[in-house]
């Protein structure tokens, strides 16, 4: 059985609910954007792809259920609500950019008197719709190409591999991204081990990468995250593979706090350091890292586990991601068009739109 985070027909969507994870696996129903907003808050769904296609797919639930007047009507209904929706995690751009591309749509649609408001929202169904299939193809495409660079210029097979945070089926429409790297190298049989942090506050390593990596029999060991350099020094790492929330112009990568401390450390041991992101994670608007928002988490996430509190009655800083300057990733930027320099994401992203 394939693990599956979101779940979709027309007028119906259902996501896991990941905060349950592992110890329960429970799907609910998200009606509109209102619900959709939420679960993305609550991180009851997360990963950067994951988060842009719930947003669009609720979108595409309370638009198959509401009743439009006009294609202009439409079109402020729609730009309002993308703007919801993006306002729910600031950090993955994903979600912005899904709803840049479905404001130029609606539009165009709203431009002279072509199209019917039925037709027009269909439309617009149509095209939130297309996202969850496209993600798995990008998924795939992006594994490939991965595990084959990796394979051609620094590993020999059985390759062995550190992870961090969570990439894969669940932050996903499917298949994952650095997890879809790792995925594609096991289905070729040159995996050997693969470590995955704990990604503590939240644990999305702990909770949900291990319970994937189990799910897919992958060869594969839980680390604490204070453990990433010990292992590069111990355990004949080949490469680390992480995936990204927002990649900026000069090639600097947002991705779950603690992931540039890796990047450090891989570049001491002289380990290749990847990020691996769909085209839409890359945000060509923004220059560098140092003008990245960075979602500040509540206290709560670091102090206490399921209610039970673990720390001292203390102040917390908690940012949900750090910026990994361009320079540590060594390896590239692995995305579904092929593996770039950071230096070189821009000029060869930029006309894909
Ligand atoms: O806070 P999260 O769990 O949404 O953070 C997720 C990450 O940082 C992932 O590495 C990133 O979104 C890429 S998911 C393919």
């Amino acid at each position: 059985m394939t693990l599956q985070a979101i779940r979709y027909s027309r007028g119906c969507l259902e996501i896991l609910d990941q905060l349950l994870l592992p110890d329960e696996t429970k799907y609910f129903s998200l009606h509109d954007t209102k619900d959709g907003w939420s679960a993305i808050k609550k991180m009851q769904v997360r990963g950067a792809p994951a988060i842009a296609i719930v947003g669009c797919l609720s979108l595409a639930v309370e638009l198959t259920n509401s009743d439009v007047e006009s294609v202009s009507s439409l079109k402020e209904l729609i730009e309002n609500k993308l703007d919801y929706l993006v306002s729910a995690r600031p950090t993955a751009s994903n979600m912005a950019e899904a709803a840049s591309r479905i404001k130029a749509v609606i539009r165009q649609l709203a431009k002279g008197d072509d199209y019917k408001a039925e037709d027009a929202k269909l439309m617009i169904i149509k095209e939130l719709e297309g996202m969850l299939e496209e993600d798995i193809n990008i998924n795939k495409n992006l594994g490939k190409y991965g595990a084959e660079h990796l394979l051609g210029t620094y590993a020999k097979p059985p390759v062995n591999i550190i992870t961090h945070c969570n990439t894969g089926s669940l932050a996903t429409a499917g298949y994952g991204t650095a997890l879809g790297v790792i995925r594609y190298l096991q289905e070729n049989e040159k995996l050997g081990h693969v470590y995955c942090t704990e990604t503590r506050p939240y644990n999305q390593g702990a909770r949900l990468t291990a319970y994937e990596l189990l799910h897919e029999n992958i060869d594969a060991s839980l680390i604490c995250d204070s453990a990433a350099a010990a292992c590069m020094k111990e355990k004949n790492i080949h490469a680390v593979i992480v995936g990204a929330d927002r990649v900026t112009a000069n090639g600097d990568a947002a991705n779950k706090i603690g992931t540039c401390q890796i990047a450090i450390a891989a570049k001491y041991y002289n380990i290749p350091f990847y990020v691996a992101c769909p085209r839409s994670t890359f945000d060509p608007s923004t220059q560098s890292g140092e003008d990245i928002i960075i979602e500040q988490r509540p206290h709560a996430e670091m102090t206490s586990i399921k209610g039970i509190k673990i720390a001292a009655d203390i102040n917390c800083w908690n940012p949900a991601f750090d910026v990994t300057p361009a320079e540590l990733i060594t390896g590239g930027i692995i995305t579904e068009y092929g593996v770039f320099k950071p230096h070189e994401v821009k000029q060869r992203l930029q006309d894909k739109a």
